[in-house]
């Protein structure tokens, strides 16, 4: 097969490296991709990711027989139905069934109509009754969502009432443009975050694997949120019988909701859950993998992700059996000092032949030079992941790449994966 893959982050790099290994690709290409994709794919820099028409054009010109979206903004405006329309094969959902992610209040409402676990909320289009709504909850109580898509920085965890009241008068004041006019406010769930993901053909959802996720930029869980520093899989804490919950309560009912509402979904469902004393709740969905889980789960996967992505957009998912192994993997992301606010680029990055020796470097935010040399051009620059027969293991060979990478005012964190080996933090 010849397989496009749209997306140039760490993510799509750890999705070509995977589609590369694949027995039934004979060519990949990548719009745009970045310098680790090119070494796997050729990688197509004219097209961007978002670039709806230019990607379907791209996709007829090469002849390509399936296309696999990495990022939610094409999805949101409609790649998987235009690709559809243009006879092409797609592995990812429609525009009508990406607003599991890229509306939170019909996400919310979808998960209240057909009783998934989530948390409390109402939704608001102006402000005054949202403020009124805060003073009706207890101090600390509320958690404030933009409605649309924001990058990740569409929510804010307020400490007080006042707070809360200011982040929704920032939101519809313009803060997110569009994304901000609806908000809504919702109960604050405490107990411990993990990343669920499955492939879903419409009807059928298969075996799901499990990730945690680090969206501070410092250790301890201090600093801005980011689109996410580091990643483990799997949690400690991930049971067989939390996994069941998840599927019976979580993913499945979700699956036939999406049927019932008349936007089947297809593609790879992420299930953002707080695990309560109540059991899993839905923080959020999303309707593509995760960055930088995709970095942990995708090593675990036995199965030919071709063979997965294929029978997931043609609605076979029950002629493949989708295996996840159990070994451990830690991802680690390198950032540019500064990151998530103001950061340099341009920076030469060295000892990346040394790292791939021992972990895999994918790379997100870097640019090759003229004189084949590469340097940073984003945020996130890297993500190194390490392998093992436990998280200890993979974490120690993670950390140890990390530190043979150099590059100016580079920023990790180094409690990634900690708290699952007893690490002191
Ligand atoms: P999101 O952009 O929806 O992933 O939210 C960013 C982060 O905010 C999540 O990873 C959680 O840590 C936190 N968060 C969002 N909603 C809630 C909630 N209802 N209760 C507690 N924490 C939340
Ligand atoms: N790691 C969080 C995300 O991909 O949204």
């Amino acid at each position: 097969m010849k397989v496009l893959l749209v997306g140039s982050g760490g993510r799509e790099h750890a999705l070509a490296w995977k589609l590369s290994r694949s027995k039934s690709v004979y060519r990949l290409l990548a719009a745009p991709g970045n310098p680790g994709i090119g070494a796997l794919a050729r990688n197509l820099p004219n097209t961007a990711a978002e670039d709806v028409p230019g990607v379907v054009r791209a996709a007829l010109d090469h002849r390509v027989d399936l296309v696999v979206v990495g990022p939610e903004a094409p999805l949101e405006a409609g790649l998987a139905d235009e690709l559809s329309a243009a006879g092409i094969k797609v592995f990812g959902p429609t525009a009508s069934a990406a607003r599991i992610e890229s509306s939170k209040a019909w996400a919310k409402d979808l998960m209240r109509r057909h009783g998934i676990p989530t948390a409390e909320h109402k939704t608001f289009h102006s402000a005054a009754p949202a403020h009124r709504y805060i003073r009706s909850m207890p101090e600390g109580a509320a958690v404030i969502k933009a409605d649309g898509l924001a990058g990740g920085k569409g929510v804010v965890l307020p400490t007080t009432k006042g707070e809360a009241e200011r982040a929704v008068s920032s939101m519809m004041g313009g803060a997110f443009g569009k994304a901000g006019s609806t908000v809504v406010v919702e109960e604050r769930l405490s107990g411990v975050e993990v990343s669920v993901f499955a492939f879903v053909d419409g009807t059928k959802v298969s075996a799901e694997v499990a990730a945690c996720d680090y969206k501070r930029v410092y250790d301890g869980d201090r600093g801005p949120n980011t689109g996410g520093m580091g990643a483990y899989s799997p949690p400690e804490f991930w049971t067989d019988d939390l996994a069941g919950l998840v599927r019976r309560q979580i993913l499945e009912p979700t699956a036939r909701a999406m049927v019932a509402e008349g936007c089947p979904y297809q593609g790879v469902i992420y299930a953002g859950l707080m695990v309560t004393l109540e059991g899993p709740k839905v923080i959020e969905f999303n309707c593509r993998f995760g960055d930088p889980e995709t970095q942990v789960v995708l090593p675990r996967l036995a199965t030919d992700l071709v063979d997965v992505c294929a029978a997931t957009a043609e609605g076979r998912l029950e002629d493949v059996e989708v295996v996840w192994d159990g070994r451990a993997h830690v991802a680690v992301v390198m950032a540019s000092g500064g990151y998530p606010g103001r950061y340099a680029t341009g920076d030469p990055i060295t000892g990346l032949e040394s790292a791939a020796a021992s972990a895999l470097v994918f790379h997100a935010g870097t640019a090759s030079t003229p004189e084949g040399g590469i340097v940073t051009s984003g945020g996130r620059v890297l993500a190194v992941t390490g392998s093992g027969a436990d998280l200890s293991e993979a974490r120690a060979r993670a950390y140890d790449s990390v530190r043979a990478i150099k590059f100016d005012r580079a920023h990790y964190r180094t409690d990634v994966a900690g708290r699952a080996v007893g690490a002191p933090v």
